[in-house]
Protein backbone atom coordinates (compact mmCIF):
# COMPACT_ATOMS: atom_id res chain seq x y z
CA UNK A 1 0.00 0.00 0.00
CA UNK A 2 1.64 3.42 -0.88
CA UNK A 3 2.51 6.43 1.30
CA UNK A 4 -0.20 8.84 1.62
CA UNK A 5 -3.13 5.74 1.65
CA UNK A 6 -0.64 4.66 5.14
CA UNK A 7 -1.25 8.18 6.30
CA UNK A 8 -4.89 7.09 6.90
CA UNK A 9 -5.34 3.67 8.85
CA UNK A 10 -9.04 3.69 8.44
CA UNK A 11 -8.38 2.67 4.61
CA UNK A 12 -7.53 -0.69 5.67
CA UNK A 13 -10.86 -1.56 7.12
CA UNK A 14 -12.16 -4.59 6.43
CA UNK A 15 -14.86 -2.99 4.68
CA UNK A 16 -12.88 -0.82 2.55
CA UNK A 17 -12.38 -1.31 -1.28
CA UNK A 18 -10.45 0.90 -4.25
CA UNK A 19 -10.47 -0.09 -7.62
CA UNK A 20 -7.62 1.98 -8.29
CA UNK A 21 -5.70 3.04 -4.74
CA UNK A 22 -2.85 4.50 -6.72
CA UNK A 23 -5.81 7.20 -8.41
CA UNK A 24 -7.38 7.33 -4.56
CA UNK A 25 -3.40 8.14 -3.03
CA UNK A 26 -3.09 11.35 -5.63
CA UNK A 27 -6.16 12.51 -5.66
CA UNK A 28 -6.09 13.23 -1.66
CA UNK A 29 -2.33 14.27 -2.00
CA UNK A 30 -3.80 16.92 -4.62
CA UNK A 31 -6.86 17.97 -2.44
CA UNK A 32 -4.49 18.07 1.04
CA UNK A 33 -2.18 20.49 -0.99
CA UNK A 34 -5.06 22.38 -1.93
CA UNK A 35 -6.52 22.63 1.55
CA UNK A 36 -10.02 23.38 2.93
CA UNK A 37 -10.73 26.17 1.53
CA UNK A 38 -10.94 24.62 -1.57
CA UNK A 39 -13.09 22.05 -0.43
CA UNK A 40 -16.37 21.36 -0.94
CA UNK A 41 -18.54 18.49 0.63
CA UNK A 42 -21.80 16.99 -1.66
CA UNK A 43 -23.47 13.86 -0.03
CA UNK A 44 -26.73 12.16 -0.79
CA UNK A 45 -28.76 11.80 2.80
CA UNK A 46 -31.06 8.17 3.32
CA UNK A 47 -28.68 5.46 3.68
CA UNK A 48 -25.59 7.57 3.51
CA UNK A 49 -25.77 9.96 6.27
CA UNK A 50 -28.39 7.48 7.82
CA UNK A 51 -27.79 4.18 8.83
CA UNK A 52 -28.58 1.43 6.49
CA UNK A 53 -29.32 -0.96 9.55
CA UNK A 54 -29.20 -1.47 12.95
CA UNK A 55 -29.03 -4.16 15.49
CA UNK A 56 -30.16 -6.40 12.04
CA UNK A 57 -33.31 -3.90 11.41
CA UNK A 58 -33.53 -2.03 8.81
CA UNK A 59 -33.43 1.63 9.40
CA UNK A 60 -36.04 3.54 8.05
CA UNK A 61 -35.31 7.01 4.53
CA UNK A 62 -37.31 9.76 5.31
CA UNK A 63 -39.90 8.74 2.85
CA UNK A 64 -40.20 5.85 5.92
CA UNK A 65 -40.35 7.82 8.91
CA UNK A 66 -43.52 9.01 7.61
CA UNK A 67 -45.18 6.13 5.98
CA UNK A 68 -44.32 3.96 9.22
CA UNK A 69 -45.97 7.33 11.77
CA UNK A 70 -49.03 7.62 13.38
CA UNK A 71 -49.91 10.05 10.80
CA UNK A 72 -50.65 8.14 8.02
CA UNK A 73 -53.48 5.56 8.04
CA UNK A 74 -53.36 2.19 8.38
CA UNK A 75 -55.17 1.97 4.17
CA UNK A 76 -52.49 4.51 3.17
CA UNK A 77 -49.56 2.34 5.32
CA UNK A 78 -50.45 -0.88 3.19
CA UNK A 79 -50.30 0.87 0.04
CA UNK A 80 -47.04 3.07 0.78
CA UNK A 81 -45.82 -0.77 2.10
CA UNK A 82 -46.77 -2.47 -1.16
CA UNK A 83 -45.12 0.79 -3.73
CA UNK A 84 -41.73 0.06 -1.29
CA UNK A 85 -41.99 -3.65 -2.12
CA UNK A 86 -42.43 -3.31 -5.84
CA UNK A 87 -40.09 -1.09 -6.56
CA UNK A 88 -37.01 -1.19 -4.19
CA UNK A 89 -36.16 -4.59 -5.46
CA UNK A 90 -36.37 -2.38 -8.85
CA UNK A 91 -34.25 0.54 -7.63
CA UNK A 92 -31.19 -1.76 -6.44
CA UNK A 93 -31.22 -4.71 -9.69
CA UNK A 94 -28.61 -4.22 -10.86
CA UNK A 95 -30.07 -6.42 -14.21
CA UNK A 96 -31.81 -3.38 -15.04
CA UNK A 97 -31.10 -0.24 -17.15
CA UNK A 98 -30.91 3.07 -15.95
CA UNK A 99 -33.12 3.86 -18.61
CA UNK A 100 -35.25 1.43 -17.68
CA UNK A 101 -35.22 2.05 -14.18
CA UNK A 102 -36.03 5.78 -15.04
CA UNK A 103 -39.63 5.49 -15.69
CA UNK A 104 -40.46 3.43 -12.71
CA UNK A 105 -38.54 5.78 -10.32
CA UNK A 106 -40.61 8.05 -11.49
CA UNK A 107 -43.81 6.75 -10.82
CA UNK A 108 -42.69 5.22 -7.48
CA UNK A 109 -42.26 9.07 -6.37
CA UNK A 110 -45.76 10.01 -7.62
CA UNK A 111 -47.37 7.57 -6.54
CA UNK A 112 -45.93 8.12 -2.69
CA UNK A 113 -45.99 11.45 -2.71
CA UNK A 114 -49.77 11.36 -3.72
CA UNK A 115 -50.38 9.19 -1.14
CA UNK A 116 -48.87 11.27 1.35
CA UNK A 117 -50.80 14.28 -0.25
CA UNK A 118 -54.37 12.67 0.93
CA UNK A 119 -52.89 12.07 4.57
CA UNK A 120 -54.07 15.87 5.58
CA UNK A 121 -50.22 15.73 6.87
CA UNK A 122 -49.72 18.79 9.30
CA UNK A 123 -46.65 21.14 9.59
CA UNK A 124 -46.52 20.92 13.21
CA UNK A 125 -46.81 16.84 13.03
CA UNK A 126 -43.41 16.71 11.62
CA UNK A 127 -40.58 16.92 14.86
CA UNK A 128 -42.53 14.88 16.86
CA UNK A 129 -42.66 12.25 14.21
CA UNK A 130 -39.67 12.18 13.73
CA UNK A 131 -38.45 12.17 17.61
CA UNK A 132 -40.80 8.85 17.51
CA UNK A 133 -38.75 7.66 14.65
CA UNK A 134 -36.06 5.43 14.44
CA UNK A 135 -34.39 7.29 11.99
CA UNK A 136 -30.64 6.85 12.87
CA UNK A 137 -27.09 8.81 11.20
CA UNK A 138 -24.48 7.01 10.91
CA UNK A 139 -21.62 6.19 13.83
CA UNK A 140 -18.91 9.68 13.74
CA UNK A 141 -21.77 11.91 12.18
CA UNK A 142 -21.27 14.90 14.56
CA UNK A 143 -17.21 14.66 14.04
CA UNK A 144 -18.52 14.87 10.76
CA UNK A 145 -21.09 17.29 10.68
CA UNK A 146 -18.98 19.18 13.69
CA UNK A 147 -15.46 19.26 11.54
CA UNK A 148 -17.16 21.21 8.52
CA UNK A 149 -18.21 23.82 9.95
CA UNK A 150 -15.19 24.38 12.22
CA UNK A 151 -13.17 24.09 8.83
CA UNK A 152 -16.18 25.84 6.69
CA UNK A 153 -16.43 24.11 3.99
CA UNK A 154 -19.76 24.07 2.70
CA UNK A 155 -22.30 20.67 2.66
CA UNK A 156 -24.82 19.98 0.03
CA UNK A 157 -26.99 17.50 1.07
CA UNK A 158 -28.51 16.22 -2.06
CA UNK A 159 -31.33 14.03 -1.43
CA UNK A 160 -34.34 12.71 -3.22
CA UNK A 161 -36.05 11.96 0.00
CA UNK A 162 -37.84 14.82 1.50
CA UNK A 163 -36.14 18.02 2.63
CA UNK A 164 -38.97 18.98 5.74
CA UNK A 165 -38.30 15.38 7.46
CA UNK A 166 -34.31 15.24 6.71
CA UNK A 167 -33.76 18.71 8.45
CA UNK A 168 -35.50 18.10 11.84
CA UNK A 169 -33.63 14.50 11.21
CA UNK A 170 -30.43 16.75 11.65
CA UNK A 171 -31.90 19.46 13.60
CA UNK A 172 -32.75 16.66 16.43
CA UNK A 173 -29.29 15.75 16.17
CA UNK A 174 -27.79 19.35 16.94
CA UNK A 175 -26.19 19.42 13.61
CA UNK A 176 -27.92 21.64 11.61
CA UNK A 177 -25.26 24.05 10.86
CA UNK A 178 -24.68 27.08 8.77
CA UNK A 179 -22.43 25.39 6.35
CA UNK A 180 -25.39 23.49 5.21
CA UNK A 181 -27.60 23.82 1.97
CA UNK A 182 -30.15 21.30 0.92
CA UNK A 183 -31.09 20.44 -2.19
CA UNK A 184 -34.38 18.18 -1.74
CA UNK A 185 -37.74 17.31 -2.63
CA UNK A 186 -39.72 19.79 0.15
CA UNK A 187 -43.49 19.80 1.29
CA UNK A 188 -45.98 22.76 0.48
CA UNK A 189 -48.52 23.24 3.24
CA UNK A 190 -51.42 25.62 2.86
CA UNK A 191 -52.31 28.61 5.46
CA UNK A 192 -53.60 26.04 8.04
CA UNK A 193 -50.24 24.09 7.96
CA UNK A 194 -51.45 20.86 5.99
CA UNK A 195 -50.01 19.37 3.09
CA UNK A 196 -51.41 20.45 -0.50
CA UNK A 197 -48.57 19.54 -3.03
CA UNK A 198 -45.08 18.65 -2.96
CA UNK A 199 -42.43 22.10 -4.43
CA UNK A 200 -40.85 22.75 -7.60
CA UNK A 201 -39.30 19.90 -9.85
CA UNK A 202 -39.11 16.12 -8.10
CA UNK A 203 -36.06 14.82 -7.11
CA UNK A 204 -36.23 11.41 -7.61
CA UNK A 205 -33.21 8.93 -7.50
CA UNK A 206 -31.56 8.71 -10.83
CA UNK A 207 -32.27 12.66 -11.85
CA UNK A 208 -29.88 14.44 -9.60
CA UNK A 209 -27.69 15.85 -12.43
CA UNK A 210 -30.95 17.85 -13.91
CA UNK A 211 -31.33 19.06 -9.83
CA UNK A 212 -28.00 19.84 -9.83
CA UNK A 213 -28.22 21.51 -13.41
CA UNK A 214 -30.89 23.95 -12.10
CA UNK A 215 -29.30 25.03 -9.10
CA UNK A 216 -26.25 26.69 -10.78
CA UNK A 217 -26.29 29.39 -8.46
CA UNK A 218 -24.99 27.60 -5.59
CA UNK A 219 -22.39 26.48 -7.43
CA UNK A 220 -21.52 29.56 -8.68
CA UNK A 221 -21.29 30.89 -5.11
CA UNK A 222 -18.83 27.71 -4.62
CA UNK A 223 -17.13 28.21 -7.87
CA UNK A 224 -13.38 28.63 -5.88
CA UNK A 225 -14.08 25.08 -4.24
CA UNK A 226 -12.49 23.01 -7.10
CA UNK A 227 -11.98 20.37 -5.09
CA UNK A 228 -15.37 17.78 -4.17
CA UNK A 229 -15.69 14.76 -1.84
CA UNK A 230 -18.69 13.06 -2.75
CA UNK A 231 -20.80 10.50 -0.88
CA UNK A 232 -23.51 8.18 -1.75
CA UNK A 233 -24.94 5.05 -1.58
CA UNK A 234 -26.83 4.90 -5.39
CA UNK A 235 -25.11 4.89 -8.90
CA UNK A 236 -27.85 7.84 -9.12
CA UNK A 237 -25.56 9.91 -6.21
CA UNK A 238 -22.64 10.12 -8.95
CA UNK A 239 -24.16 12.62 -11.00
CA UNK A 240 -24.63 14.78 -7.42
CA UNK A 241 -21.40 17.29 -8.33
CA UNK A 242 -22.18 17.72 -11.99
CA UNK A 243 -23.21 21.34 -11.89
CA UNK A 244 -19.88 22.06 -9.78
CA UNK A 245 -17.61 24.65 -11.33
CA UNK A 246 -14.14 24.41 -12.35
CA UNK A 247 -14.11 20.99 -10.93
CA UNK A 248 -10.04 19.56 -10.38
CA UNK A 249 -10.40 16.78 -8.43
CA UNK A 250 -13.23 14.62 -6.90
CA UNK A 251 -13.23 11.60 -4.96
CA UNK A 252 -16.60 9.32 -4.61
CA UNK A 253 -16.76 7.39 -1.78
CA UNK A 254 -19.94 4.70 -1.99
CA UNK A 255 -21.54 2.89 0.57
CA UNK A 256 -22.64 -0.63 -1.40
CA UNK A 257 -25.36 -1.41 1.84
CA UNK A 258 -27.71 -4.11 0.26
CA UNK A 259 -27.25 -6.76 -3.00
CA UNK A 260 -23.44 -6.55 -2.09
CA UNK A 261 -22.91 -9.62 -4.30
CA UNK A 262 -24.68 -8.17 -7.97
CA UNK A 263 -23.31 -4.58 -7.18
CA UNK A 264 -19.98 -4.32 -6.17
CA UNK A 265 -18.25 -4.52 -9.22
CA UNK A 266 -20.27 -1.67 -10.40
CA UNK A 267 -19.70 0.40 -7.55
CA UNK A 268 -16.12 -0.29 -8.19
CA UNK A 269 -16.25 0.99 -11.47
CA UNK A 270 -17.81 4.14 -10.52
CA UNK A 271 -16.88 4.60 -7.21
CA UNK A 272 -12.95 5.65 -5.61
CA UNK A 273 -13.76 3.84 -2.48
CA UNK A 274 -16.52 1.37 -1.70
CA UNK A 275 -17.86 1.13 1.43
CA UNK A 276 -19.25 -2.49 1.90
CA UNK A 277 -22.06 -2.89 5.01
CA UNK A 278 -20.17 -0.13 7.00
CA UNK A 279 -22.61 1.55 9.12
CA UNK A 280 -19.70 4.35 9.94
CA UNK A 281 -18.48 7.58 8.87
CA UNK A 282 -15.36 6.73 9.57
CA UNK A 283 -13.86 6.61 6.62
CA UNK A 284 -15.12 9.81 5.61
CA UNK A 285 -14.09 11.59 8.63
CA UNK A 286 -10.52 10.21 8.40
CA UNK A 287 -10.36 11.45 4.38
CA UNK A 288 -11.58 15.13 5.67
CA UNK A 289 -8.87 15.33 8.76
CA UNK A 290 -6.44 14.19 6.38
CA UNK A 291 -7.58 16.80 3.44
CA UNK A 292 -8.22 19.12 5.79
CA UNK A 293 -4.56 19.19 7.39
CA UNK A 294 -6.44 18.95 11.11
CA UNK A 295 -5.23 15.30 12.14
P1 LIG B 1 -31.78 9.69 -1.03
O1 LIG B 1 -31.52 10.29 -2.35
O2 LIG B 1 -31.67 10.69 0.09
O3 LIG B 1 -31.00 8.46 -0.75
O4 LIG B 1 -33.37 9.26 -0.98
C1 LIG B 1 -33.93 8.30 -1.79
C2 LIG B 1 -34.33 7.04 -1.08
O5 LIG B 1 -35.69 7.09 -0.65
C3 LIG B 1 -34.24 5.88 -2.05
O6 LIG B 1 -33.33 4.90 -1.58
C4 LIG B 1 -35.64 5.32 -2.10
C5 LIG B 1 -36.29 5.81 -0.85
N1 LIG B 1 -37.77 5.93 -0.92
C6 LIG B 1 -38.53 5.32 0.08
O7 LIG B 1 -37.97 4.70 0.98
N2 LIG B 1 -39.89 5.43 0.03
C7 LIG B 1 -40.55 6.12 -0.95
O8 LIG B 1 -41.77 6.21 -0.95
C8 LIG B 1 -39.75 6.74 -1.98
C9 LIG B 1 -40.43 7.49 -3.09
C10 LIG B 1 -38.38 6.63 -1.91
MG1 LIG C 1 -29.45 7.21 -0.61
Amino acid sequence: MTSHIKMIPELSKESVSMRDPQRVEETLNSMRQAGPNTLQVISDFDMTLTRFAHNGKRCPTCHNILDNSKLISEECKAKLKDLLNTYYPIEIDSSRSVDEKLPLMVEWWTKAHDLLVQQQIRKDRLAIVVEESDAMLRDGYRQFFDHLRDQDVPLLIFSAGIGDVLEEVIRQAGVFHPNIKVFSNYMDFDESGVLRAFKGELIHIYNKREGALLNTGHFQELRARHNVLLLGDSLGDLTMADGVQNLENILKIGYLNDKVEERKQSYLNTYDIVLVKDETLDVPNAILSYITGSQ
